[in-house]
């Protein structure tokens, strides 16, 4: 069966802040600088790397909520790209995203209650007096009271919210779901509670996950493949225990490395290598990591950036590894 999702070398573009220099072209952040990568239908992909590194916008240009600005992103097989009207409602009506900040993300003027309602009857999900019923169905889904229906986000706590967040992403019967750091926010306790609930959820409802997240223990749980970015590309992508177990870019194997193995819950290190903190608006020459790696070699700092390297299972973009040779029938051993 065909991927539900394939992005093919995605870049997402700003203008950077401040003022041109006179006679340059306004420089550009390249927060998300050539991805590719598939997901298949129900699984759940991590997407990690350090603050920074494109993943917010990575999601989002997936969702349409970013404009792109080079590549493919099809979505069940509709290049939704080409930005064609039908097919962004297509997507509204099957794919959510649960956002980092649940206060941020909820109307402060609607009742919890109107604003779950407003994606059925947009979505056209439930008839008129339906919608009530699936309503109440939708909060105790996410292990809320119905008692709150009538209440404002900011009567509720942080973790409360989050729940509403993932109800109205739930609301549509969604195929994809991409949750930015949904639990970053929220107490342990509640972590745990919501990453059991999108456990048992994805189970259900078949759902395809990308899971945005700082925490690698959770990665670890809840993923079956983990893609790790830096500087708006991804690194390396492969089976969760396979990276865990035995990360083949210098990167990942860094991030790994700085997990202490006494707690392997922790988040992700805010510094898990020397060096300069990347900048997307300072992108280095060659390969975007070489100015941070532990194994740098000369044809790092000028060579492109390495592509289309596939070993045990995985996909890595570091020239230690060979490219991939053309097997018979033209595939890589992925
Ligand atoms: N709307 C925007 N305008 C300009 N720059 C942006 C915008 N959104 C994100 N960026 C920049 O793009 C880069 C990636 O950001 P983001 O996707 O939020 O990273 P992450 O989610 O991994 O922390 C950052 O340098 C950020 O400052
Ligand atoms: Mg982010």
């Amino acid at each position: 069966m065909s991927a539900l999702l394939q992005v093919e070398d995605l870049e997402v573009h700003f203008p950077a802040g401040g003022f041109a220099l006179p006679g340059r072209p306004k420089r550009l952040v390249k927060a998300v600088n050539g991805v590719s990568f598939e997901l298949a239908r129900g699984e759940t992909l991590g997407l990690v790397g350090e603050s920074g590194c494109g993943k917010s916008t990575l999601g989002r240009a997936i969702l349409h909520l970013n404009p792109i600005t080079a590549g493919r992103v099809v979505f069940d097989g509709t290049d939704m790209s080409r930005g064609e009207a039908a097919d962004i409602r297509k997507l509204r009506s099957t794919a959510a995203m649960i956002f980092q900040d649940p206060y941020n993300s909820l109307s402060p003027r609607q009742s919890i209650g109107d604003t779950l309602a407003e994606v059925l009857r947009v979505q056209r999900k439930n008839s008129g007096g339906k919608i009530e019923e699936r309503v109440r169905k939708l909060l105790s889904l996410v292990g809320l009271s119905a008692d709150l229906i009538n209440r404002k986000p900011a009567t509720l706590s942080g973790g409360q919210c989050q729940r509403v967040g993932i109800a109205r992403a739930l609301a549509i019967d969604p195929q994809l779901v991409i949750a930015d750091e949904c639990v970053a926010a929220l107490d342990v306790s509640i972590q745990a509670q919501i990453i059991n609930l999108l456990i048992e959820l994805k189970q259900r409802m078949n759902l395809s996950l990308i899971f945005i997240a700082h925490d690698l223990g959770v990665v670890r749980r809840l993923c079956d493949r983990v893609a790790v970015m830096y500087l708006g590309r991804i690194v390396e992508t492969g089976p969760v225990e396979q990276i865990f177990r035995a990360p083949k870019h210098p990167y990942t194997a860094a991030l790994i490395r700085a997990i202490p193995a006494i707690d392997p819950d922790l988040s992700l290190p805010q510094k898990p290598l020397g060096g300069e903190p990347p900048s997307p608006l300072h992108l280095p020459q060659g390969c975007s990591f070489h100015p941070r790696c532990p194994a740098v070699m000369e044809q790092c700092r000028h060579d492109p950036f390495p592509t289309d390297r596939f070993i045990d299972g995985r996909d890595v973009a570091c020239h230690l590894y060979p490219t991939a040779e053309p097997s018979l029938n033209g595939q890589g051993n992925i």
